[in-house]
């Protein structure tokens, strides 16, 4: 574990990474005392900034919710410094280094701690990397970790080349590939939620599931980022990465220990049991204006192709393949400019086939991951009173109200936290990456080559393309009765 005098290194530290999530997740650690005041924070990137202006910068970024934590900002913002250097050229590095060494022999450190958090473009992610490990490894003085951010290649041929060239410097022990929504805390509890109660063991397969969808909506278009989203699209920036991690822990089967390596290995079992997708089951979509012309559509952004078929919105289903699952479809949606934000997994139970109550809704689990952590359980119960009927209730476990006083991190707070404790649990292994690029790579090619479909037009904050609701059917997901049934949301799914 690293503990105190632990050097952090943030490169590309005057970008926006940096500014809106790293800085501030580490300002979070520190507010709530997981830094300690011995450590030192710099900040590394092209841009020629003093200290002081970096620190100016960071400021407006932080979550100061108390009095007290207002008082901390300064404090923090003490252990950053700033070095201005080249990715491509070794001085910045050796400068960096000396100025670790200093800090290390001023405080008589005699194992060095370093970490590096590459807030960078993929385009240099290689660069930095292999310069690091020259000029500002400690070898065998201390212990080096090395953060990389998504996207990890934009193919299988890509992602495979990206750790050909990783491998040989940075080993998987000091190598954490982030997925910020592994340190979401409702990703977080799926291991616990799934295996510590045995009632849910016991009915967590095909035999009493008949459908899971898990689902990303945002509010929010491309707005300022349609050049760099046009050639990723919804699947690479949240399916291939944040849903699959959803689901192989919604998944898998349980590890044989808590161990990083134990869990990880669960998860590859459950990735190489996906049959490869039904290229002509997807529904895609692209978002247009929205239905009062206030908000533009995709393709009115400048930076964008005109002619463009980027996918901002898609559904697909997959099937596991192994004993657990075989049969069950599970729905993997997601889009953006959509007429709400919410991250849901929605676990359909199967109905009662006949009997006295064979009309009646499915049981439904919603794990809703954000916004406002919650968990709850759709029940077919008796109207109470003297009304015999059966209606629709929920078992409801809303984490703001039951958890108000517990403090829930930020999902790369969480992460950063695990790192500097050597926790490799909630990172993505190598392994795990080939394998679901090796799905997604064929339905890709076939999206962006020339048979590809003409995504169906959405409006801007709308509910997604007209034949959502229609292929969701399709897939086995059944729509309950809102007439008599509605949680206390505001908007439907
Ligand atoms: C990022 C995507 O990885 O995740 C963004 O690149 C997306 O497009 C974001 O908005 C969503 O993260 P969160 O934590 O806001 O759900």
């Amino acid at each position: 574990e690293f503990k105190e005098d632990t050097v952090i290194v943030v490169f590309g530290a005057s970008g926006d990474l940096a500014k809106k999530k790293t800085f501030p997740a580490l300002f979070g650690l520190y507010r709530e005392g997981f830094l300690s005041k011995s450590t030192k924070i710099i900040g590394y990137a092209r841009t020629k900034l003093t200290n002081e202006e970096l620190r100016e910068r960071l400021k407006p970024f932080f979550k100061t919710p108390t009095e007290e934590s207002k008082k901390l900002v300064d404090e923090f913002l003490k252990l950053c410094s700033y070095i201005s250097g080249q990715y491509d050229a070794p001085d910045g590095y050796q400068e960096l280094n000396s100025v670790i060494e200093k800090h290390d022999e001023s405080r008589g450190v005699s194992e060095s701690h370093r970490l590096f958090y590459l807030a960078l473009p993929p385009s240099v992610f290689t660069t930095v990397a292999a310069n690091l490990k020259k000029y500002a490894h400690p070898g065998k003085k201390g212990i080096a970790r090395i953060i990389i951010e998504k996207p990890f290649g934009h193919d299988l041929e890509s992602a495979q080349a990206l750790q050909k060239e990783l491998a040989p410097l940075w080993t998987e022990e000091e190598l954490y590939r982030i997925d910020h929504y592994l340190g979401k805390e409702m990703v977080k509890n799926l291991v616990p939620f799934r295996f510590a109660n045995n009632f849910l063991s016991a009915c967590w397969n095909n035999n009493f599931i008949r459908s899971i969808q898990i689902s990303f909506k945002e509010p929010f278009g491309t707005e300022g980022r349609g050049g760099y989203f046009d050639s990723i699209g919804i699947i690479r920036d949240v399916m291939q990465n944040h849903l699959f991690q959803v689901l192989t822990l919604l998944m898998m089967e349980r590890p044989v220990s808590f161990d990083a390596e134990a869990v990880r290995d669960e998860k590859v079992h459950l990735l190489k049991s996906i049959k490869p997708f039904d290229k002509k089951n997807v529904l895609v979509g692209q978002y247009t204006k929205s239905e009062d012309g206030t908000k533009p559509g995709y393709l009115d952004d400048e930076t964008v192709d005109p002619k463009s078929k980027c996918v901002t919105f898609a559904c697909l289903t997959l099937e596991v393949d192994n004993e657990r699952w075989q049969g069950v479809p599970v729905i993997l949606r997601a889009g953006k400019a959509l007429n709400d934000g919410k991250v849901e997994i929605r676990v359909q139970f199967r109905e009662n086939s006949n009997g006295m109550f064979k009309d009646i809704n499915r049981n439904e689990l919603v794990i809703r991951v954000q916004p406002d952590e919650a968990m709850y359980m759709k029940m077919n119960t008796k109207v109470p009173g003297i009304n015999t009927g059966i209606a629709v209730t929920e078992l409801d476990l809303s984490y703001k109200s039951r958890y108000s006083h517990f403090y829930i991190p930020e999902a790369y707070e969480s992460l950063i936290r695990d790192c500097l404790r050597g926790d490799h649990s909630n990172f993505v292994r190598d392994d795990e990456l080939d394998i679901s690029w090796a799905l997604f790579t064929p339905l890709l090619n076939y999206l962006e080559g020339p048979d590809a479909p003409t995504p169906e037009p959405y409006a801007y904050g709308s509910r997604g393309p007209a034949g959502l609701r229609e292929y969701l059917t399709k897939n086995g997901y059944v729509y309950q009765d809102r007439s008599i049934y509605q949680w206390p949301v505001t908007t439907p799914d």
